[in-house]
């Protein structure tokens, strides 16, 4: 089966207004500025406001998209949203989102799989372009966090924020898309999840007097995971696609602690300004850190046709991916 080529023709992104500073936790924590900042890289990460759900985000994100890619919203064929946060249980976020921007009768579906989601979603987006399927695919990376957050919890409260990203991925002469490297091991769930938030244990009133529906973690072992599957899967993607570390333009990471890019950095010989980091500003948008990354960086000129990127991420599942992207404007 021939197959054909995809670029991303549209990127975009979208953090609500409301800006919590470290120095805001230290209000209500026993916390301090000094101590985020060395351990985490953060300082800080926007909240959504009471009304303002995961599908505000993503059409913030999408809309700019859209516009930078001169498309209008019924030139898309399909809509993804990765995310773990979304309006409702069900119906999808992506069915929603699609509606709201007046998208009709257009493919639309969630991926589900934390911090991994935007690059399961790249793939899954990919593949259904360059199969043929279809023509435009938008995923959008959109979470809201902070809804899930335990406020009270210094070691989770102080690391997640809000917001949306979104790419359109487009059939192409060229092939952006060189290879993926994905994965997953869910024999330890509780290291990070929302124990009861679906049929394993719903939530009942114990469960919310314990705090079960927000986010537990246990920070360490995802750290050292984090670390290994960052390396790991870059190499595999890299060695997929025939190429070497050298060969890398940009790294883009899920920006989860800035310790942790630094070591992946490090051991992949990444000098500084190959990574992207905006930690600082957004925290742990989970799915959506990446294109949020991405965006920004085609924001800043920072990517030029040719350029060779690897995206990669991490998350609750555990999860992993890595993708190699050749740059095509
Ligand atoms: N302020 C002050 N002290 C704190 C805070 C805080 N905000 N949080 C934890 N501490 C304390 C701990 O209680 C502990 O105190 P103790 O020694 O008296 O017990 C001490 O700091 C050290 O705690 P550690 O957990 O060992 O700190 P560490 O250096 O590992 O940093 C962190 C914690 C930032 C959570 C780190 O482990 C981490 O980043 N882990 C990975 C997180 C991650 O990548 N998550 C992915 C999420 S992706 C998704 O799918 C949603």
């Amino acid at each position: 089966m021939s197959l054909c080529g995809v670029k991303i023709a549209g990127v975009g992104h979208y953090a609500p207004p409301r800006v919590v500073t470290n120095e805001d936790f230290e209000r209500w924590l026993d916390t301090s500025d000094e101590w985020i900042t060395t351990r985490t890289g953060m300082k800080r990460r926007h909240w959504a406001s009471q009304d303002e759900a995961t599908s505000d985000l993503a059409l913030r994100a999408a809309s700019m998209a859209l516009e930078r890619a001169g498309l209008r919203p019924s030139d898309v064929d399909c809509f993804i949203v990765a995310t773990v946060t979304p309006d409702y249980y069900f119906p999808a976020t992506a069915c929603v989102v699609a509606a709201r921007l007046g998208a009709k009768d257009k493919a639309a579906f969630d991926i589900s799989i934390a911090c991994s989601g935007f690059i399961y979603g790249l793939t899954v987006a990919s593949g259904l372009v360059r199969s043929g399927v279809y023509r435009r695919v938008m995923l959008i990376g959109a979470e809201t966090l902070s809804k899930i957050l335990n406020k009270d919890d210094r070691s989770t409260a102080i690391l997640f924020g809000d917001g949306a990203g979104a790419v359109i991925l487009e059939r192409s002469e060229g092939n952006s898309f060189l290879a993926a490297e994905l994965g997953a091991d869910g024999s330890r769930p509780d290291l990070l999840y929302v124990a009861s938030s679906g049929s394993r244990k719903p939530i009942d009133r114990a469960a919310l007097d314990s705090k079960l529906n927000l986010i537990h973690m246990q920070g360490r072992e995802v750290f050292k995971f984090a670390v290994n599957k960052m390396i790991a899967a870059t190499d595999s993607a890299l060695a997929k696609a025939n190429l070497t570390k050298g060969d890398v333009t940009l790294l883009i990471p899920h920006q989860a602690n800035k310790r942790i890019i630094d070591a992946a950095a490090k051991y992949l010989a990444m000098p500084e300004g190959k990574v992207v980091i905006n930690i600082q500003e957004y925290g742990n948008t989970s799915a959506a850190s990446i294109p949020i990354a991405l965006s920004e960086s085609v924001e800043r000129g920072m990517i030029q046709e040719g350029d060779v990127i690897v995206f990669v991420g991490f998350g609750g599942g555990l999860s992993w991916g890595a993708v190699a992207w050749r740059w095509a404007a």
